[in-house]
């Protein structure tokens, strides 16, 4: 075992509450610490206030932890610190960016997806698409269902004015090769949308190093506080930019006929942001970084390659994903659907998802209406995969007597 799990699961405050569960729903969203849940009580309890206009002692106080939480976050991907604006999560974020290019594309304008898209990355750019007859160009996935730089470059091309990709799939939870695919849509002057909501919580994600234009992720799912995520915009962009929301805090002057606005990032911080979960998800970065993301990948790693090898044996059982680089299994049992599978692993404790994982196209790549999934991250070990595959046996065996 890579991490000391019995260690790591003291952190976490469900295990107290309920020392049997077997959770294995990370990739829809992580369990919850106390140092980040101490943090939201910290400020609610003894600061309570807004940010950026109180006078006084508290609210100095609470401004400075919410703009040191933005330090913390544009050091954890390698970004500057106007680069980082907190919106509600990467659903947020990445309609932000959609609703920016409504005004700029047109018909002869291309861009280009993947049926690997979560719908909070997909469905923006369908809109988008449906709106300014922009064409939505799909790379077509490989046989394993996974995105090459072959393939993408059969669709680029000098019309490519924006490519919206993700950096794992919460279904195959592959890596996607975007360093590559971002260094090519460069070249034909596309710009690159991220969707890193399943890469943050595993991997050490550099947006210097990748060049990406944008990049979106939640905190909810690395420890983080729900109704909290990232958008980085590279600097260049934030300029021509238009806000997308209007209101506190995000002008220099307004008139009865004209209003200018802030600078990145508080032009695009309208109102009253989450404030707590800010600094709350500044604790969950500071967690992640001292166990360290590539033991983090490790640990994960370890549980899957046991996990799969016990499941690949198991007659009956269908596994959709292969090598997945995030602890993801995507599967279904014999002809049951996965919603009764999910009621005997309900039964015994074990906390799994079922249904279409808000990604229908690649399901329907896949040829299943639904499966469940799986997903391990730091505080799962070897004897939370031996329940779970005991479970799968059971369900199996349980529906086959009907
Ligand atoms: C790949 C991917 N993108 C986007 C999202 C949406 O994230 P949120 O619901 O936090 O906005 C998810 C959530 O499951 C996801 O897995």
């Amino acid at each position: 075992m890579i991490l000391d799990v019995e260690k790591i699961r003291k952190l976490f405050p469900i295990y107290e509450e309920n020392p049997n569960i077997v959770y294995l729903d990370t990739a829809a969203s992580s369990l919850k610490p106390t140092p980040m849940i101490n943090t939201l009580n910290h400020y609610y309890q003894k600061l309570g206030v807004n940010i950026h206009r109180g006078v006084y002692k508290i609210a100095h106080e609470a401004t400075d932890l919410y703009e040191n939480a933005r330090t913390k976050l544009a050091d954890f991907i390698n970004a500057s610190y106007e680069e980082i604006i907190f919106t509600k999560g990467t659903t947020n974020s990445l309609n932000m960016v959609a609703n920016h290019y409504l005004d700029i594309l047109g018909p002869n304008d291309e861009i280009i997806t993947s049926e690997l898209e979560h719908h909070s990355s997909f469905l923006p750019w369908l809109n988008v698409s449906q709106k300014t007859q922009a064409k939505l160009n799909f790379i077509e996935l490989d046989n394993s269902g996974k995105v090459t730089v072959e393939a993408f470059k059969q669709v680029l091309n000098q019309n490519t004015k924006v490519v919206v990709i993700t950096a794992v799939s919460n279904v195959m939870g592959n890596n996607v090769p975007i360093k590559e695919m971002i260094r090519l849509a460069h070249e034909v002057g596309a710009h690159v949308i991220v969707d890193a909501a399943q890469a943050a919580p595993h991997q050490k994600l550099d947006v210097k190093d990748l060049d990406c234009d944008y990049l979106a992720f939640s905190g909810h799912k690395m420890l983080g506080p729900s109704g909290i995520g990232i958008l980085y915009m590279k600097s260049s962009l934030a300029k021509s930019f238009t806000p997308i929301e209007f209101g506190g805090e995000m002008i220099n002057k307004v008139a009865k006929d004209s209003m200018t606005f802030k600078e990145s990032p508080y032009k695009f911080e309208a109102g009253t942001p989450n404030i707590a979960g800010a600094i709350g998800l500044a604790v969950s970065i500071d967690l992640l970084t001292e166990i360290g993301l590539d033991n983090v990948t490790k640990h994960v790693d370890t549980l899957y390659n046991y996990t799969i090898e016990k499941l690949k044996n198991i007659e009956g059982v269908r596994i959709y994903n292969h090598n997945s680089d995030t602890g993801i299994i995507a599967f279904n049992i014999d002809d049951i659907h996965p919603h009764d599978a999910a009621s005997i692993f309900d039964k015994n404790n074990i906390c799994v998802r079922a249904g279409h994982h808000c990604a229908q196209l690649i399901l329907k790549w896949l040829g299943a209406e639904s499966t469940l999934r799986a997903s391990f991250y730091i505080y799962n070990d070897f004897s939370d995969c031996d329940k779970f595959v005991e479970s799968v046996i059971e369900a199996r065996d349980f529906f086959r007597k009907f």
